[in-house]
Order: structure tokens, then sequence, then C-alpha cells
């Protein structure tokens, strides 16, 4: 069944001229898009999209990157959206990833990782939501 996930290609992507190509692999893979919007994102704000890392060493590190540069906010529809993109993205640390995947290709360490994907269906809605207003999601 068709499926709604949300994603991010990280400032660090965004920095490296990797965007288009990213993006490039997400239509081979599949997916529409349903929304795409081009941001800088206050250090507050990231700190409210990541709440569920707020106690873990690597907090403050990651919200200071995700706030460090432009990144791009996505929400991206297929059949079985959510786990189909994880599997594209690779594992978190790209040392980790799979060969073919976005996160072996394009990231460079553990935090600077590329590419963001919901992992659940309830943080997939938390996360459209946080981004996108409902008139943008038609
Ligand atoms: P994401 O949420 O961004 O899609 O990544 P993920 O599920 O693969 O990884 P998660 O455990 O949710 O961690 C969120 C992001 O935090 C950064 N991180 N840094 N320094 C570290 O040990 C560390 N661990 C995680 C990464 O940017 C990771 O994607
Ligand atoms: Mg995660």
């Amino acid at each position: 069944m068709s499926q709604r996930t949300f994603s991010i290609i990280k400032p660090d992507a965004v920095r490296n001229n990797a965007t288009a190509a990213i993006l490039s692999e997400i239509d081979k893979a599949g997916f529409s898009i349903v929304a795409i919007k081009k941001e800088s994102i206050t250090k507050r704000e990231a700190e409210g999209f990541y709440a569920v890392h707020r106690d873990k060493p690597f907090f403050a590190a990651l919200t200071d990157f995700m706030s460090s540069g432009p990144l791009v906010l996505m929400v991206l529809e297929k059949d079985n959206a959510i786990a189909d993109l994880r599997k594209l993205m690779g594992a978190t640390n790209p040392a980790n990833a799979d060969p073919g995947t976005i996160r072996k290709k394009f990231a460079a360490s553990i935090q600077e990782n590329a590419i963001h994907g919901s992992d659940a269906e309830d943080t997939a809605a938390f996360e459209i939501g946080y981004w996108f207003a409902g008139y943008e999601l038609i």
C-alpha cells in the first residue's frame, strides 16, 4: 500500500553538491516527491526534531551539524516507503553501509551521514507534521 515517509538531505551532502545525485537515487528507487523545500534550520528547530535523542551524548553535536547550513526537507511516497527508504539509505555509520546505498556513496562519518529517513509510521507522521503544513502536501 502506498505510504509516505519523511527525509532530509543533510547539510554535509548539500555542501558537497550531492543534492541532485541523491534525488536521482531516490527517483530511480521509485519514490515520488510529495513535497520538497531547501531551508536553513535553527539549532532550536533541530533540537525539537531530534528530541528523542536529547539524552544521547551526540545530541549537541548533531543539532549543531543539522543547523550548520542549508538542507533539503522532503515528503516521499511509494509502497512500503518507510522501510524501502531506510534500505536505500544504508546503515547510520557509512563504514557499515552496504555497497550501493546512499550513505556508502555520499556519507563521510557516523554524524555527517548525508540523509535522514523516518524509522516507523508514528515517527514519519510526527516528522512530516513538524516540517510541512497540510496545504503543502496536496
Ligand atoms: P536518522 O535518524 O538521521 O535517519 O539516522 P538513523 O536513524 O540512522 O540514526 P539515529 O540513531 O536515529 O541517529 C540520528 C543521527 O544522529 C547522528 N549520530 N551521531 N556520533 C554518533 O555516535 C552519532 N550517532 C548518531 C547521525 O547523524 C544519525 O543519523
Ligand atoms: Mg533515526
